[in-house]
């Protein structure tokens, strides 16, 4: 596997592929690397000829108090696990690689990013169209691979690359869970043991919810207000925001009538922010 911290290292492996008449898959990650991340990656081996996996930390889509010097980085345990799974190449560049002096350049998509995590995360989704722009452009993916854990991420790329003409093909794939179904995240690592048994309210509030929409509840409100106080019965868990909105738009609905997301964001013990969610087509 090739490791590679120049943007120019990669373009001239991807012009080399190119030539060959070879497919490339990419899989963007912030690295400290799961299942969740592996599946994706093992999706891309699957379907492309060549795999490059990004590892990089992106500065930019992180608010001012939010964990960019904490965030959890192994990245020879990334590339173990990215050898492991036949990736070809592993893209870790420093920030000032990705973020030349100067740097004036955002993509950003309206609408779909003001709301659930945009609400407190304003500049969140432009920091992360921007990076995976560039991450297209330098690796000239054929198909990209992102998860359904981070629905409204991956609800924005697809539009970014719809509307922008984007010669790439979004991939969604779906969340993977711990045992006891929990989402996996890298932000996992940041709860204590009694903290990781309390987040589990999360997984189990959905879980109500998702049962009340399959068997036909039509009333949104009914359906937030019970994830609500599922997961408000923990009271080290802070609702940032239950929200149930059209899959297409991301735009809050009353009454389900279509493709929903709903989509959970908690604080637990006021230090780390979990998400989840789950979408009925
Ligand atoms: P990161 O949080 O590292 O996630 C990288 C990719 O892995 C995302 O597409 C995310 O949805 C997916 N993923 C994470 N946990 C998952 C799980 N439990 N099941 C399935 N997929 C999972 O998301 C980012 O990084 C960044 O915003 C990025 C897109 C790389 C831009 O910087």
């Amino acid at each position: 596997m090739i490791r590679a911290t120049k943007i120019d290292e990669v373009k001239a492996n991807v012009r080399e592929w190119k030539k060959a008449g070879l497919t490339i898959g990419l899989v963007p990650t912030m690295g400290y690397l799961h299942e969740g991340h592996a599946s994706l990656i093992e999706r891309a081996r699957r379907e492309c000829d060549k795999v490059i996996v990004s590892d990089f930390v992106n500065p930019i889509q992180f608010g001012p108090k939010e964990d960019l010097a904490t965030y959890p980085r192994d990245f020879e345990a990334d590339c173990r696990l990215c050898e492991g799974l036949g990736a070809d190449l592993i893209f870790h560049p420093e920030p000032d690689e990705m973020y030349l002096d100067g740097f004036h350049s955002y993509v950003g998509v309206d609408t779909l990013s003001t709301e659930l995590c945009g609400k407190s995360r304003p500049i969140h989704f432009n920091g992360v169209c921007t990076v995976v722009s560039k991450l297209f452009n330098i690796t000239e993916a054929d198909k990209a691979y992102f998860g359904e854990k981070d629905a409204q991420q991956l609800a924005i790329v697809k539009r970014m690359v719809r509307d922008l003409n984007f010669n790439i093909e979004i991939v969604g794939c779906p969340i993977i869970r711990e045992e006891d179904g929990l989402a996996k995240s890298s932000r996992n690592t940041y709860l204590n043991e009694d903290e990781r048994k309390k987040a589990l309210i999360i997984h189990q509030a959905l879980t109500k919810g998702e049962q009340m929409v399959r068997s036909g509840e039509k009333d949104a409100n009914k359906v937030k207000e019970t994830v609500r106080s599922i997961i408000e019965s923990e009271p080290i868990c802070r609702v940032d925001y239950v929200e149930i909105v059209d899959w297409n738009e991301l735009q809050k609905v009353d009454t389900i009538d279509g493709p929903i997301l709903t989509a959970v964001a908690v604080y637990m013990d006021e230090k780390v922010r979990l998400i989840d969610n789950f979408i009925v087509e």
